[in-house]
């Protein structure tokens, strides 16, 4: 089978750049514009979000979770936390994510410590979401390795009698993090590959701003 020539593939940037006074001071209030814009392009999963980890010897893990809410506070995001993520944040509360929005030649990276959200707040997240996704949350030791497909489906279906005819409880192995802002880069394709990077990092209770090369 033949490979894709990737050597040579190669797409023009050329969009409007991101300057100093179209940034501003205040990197929330840029990236909430950012992520309206990618919202409005109707990109799919404009909330999808790399999620890098490592362990205290720093071996780096990186996959794919869901931006589920952000502030002052950080980007939140939920998951297990008995997961491969999970046990390396608890040994390792640091994080880097990259959201990437591609047809926008953006991207945003983020670095910075990682809390465990109030209860209250994991609550009121998991009962928003879908009954089967709860199920699942409650069903799947989210990293371990399973016996089979067929393991996993006779979980389900364990945890659907467990709570049939009620409300699915949140198990105490699933919730949210909150990736806090130490430091948020902005990254906008331009032409020639000069593209724009404009990193912010926090100083007290301000942020410092400064271009980096491309
Ligand atoms: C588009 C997309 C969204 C995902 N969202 C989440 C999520 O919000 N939370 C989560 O735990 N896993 C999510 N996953 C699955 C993770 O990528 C990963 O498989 C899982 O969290 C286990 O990772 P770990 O073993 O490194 O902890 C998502 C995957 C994709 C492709």
């Amino acid at each position: 089978m033949e490979s894709p020539d990737l050597a040579h593939m190669r797409s023009e940037y050329a969009r409007t750049g991101l300057d100093e006074a179209a940034a501003g001071d205040d990197p929330l209030a840029l990236f909430g514009r950012w992520l309206d814009e990618a919202v409005a392009s109707q990109l799919h999963e404009p909330n999808a979000m790399a999620l890098a980890t490592a362990t205290p010897d720093g071996r780096p893990s990186v996959r794919i979770v869901l931006l589920k809410g952000f502030d002052a506070g950080g980007l939140r995001f939920f998951t297990n936390y008995d997961s491969r993520k999970g046990l390396e944040l608890g040994a390792n509360p640091r994080a880097a994510a990259v959201l990437l929005w591609h047809p926008l030649q953006r991207q945003v990276r983020v670095e910075g410590p990682v809390s465990v959200l109030d209860g209250a707040d994991s609550d009121a997240y998991f009962a928003s979401r879908p009954r089967g996704a709860q199920i699942g949350a409650v069903a799947s030791p989210q990293s371990q390795p399973i016996e089979g497909r067929e393991a996993l489906e006779e979980r389900v279906a364990e945890v659907e009698r467990l709570f049939e005819g009620t409300g699915v409880e949140r198990p105490p192995v699933w919730g949210g993090y909150r990736l806090g802002l130490e430091s948020v880069e902005f990254w906008q394709g331009r032409e020639d590959r000069l593209h724009d990077r404009l990193r912010f990092e926090r100083r007290g209770d301000g942020w410092t701003r400064e271009r980096l090369a491309p």
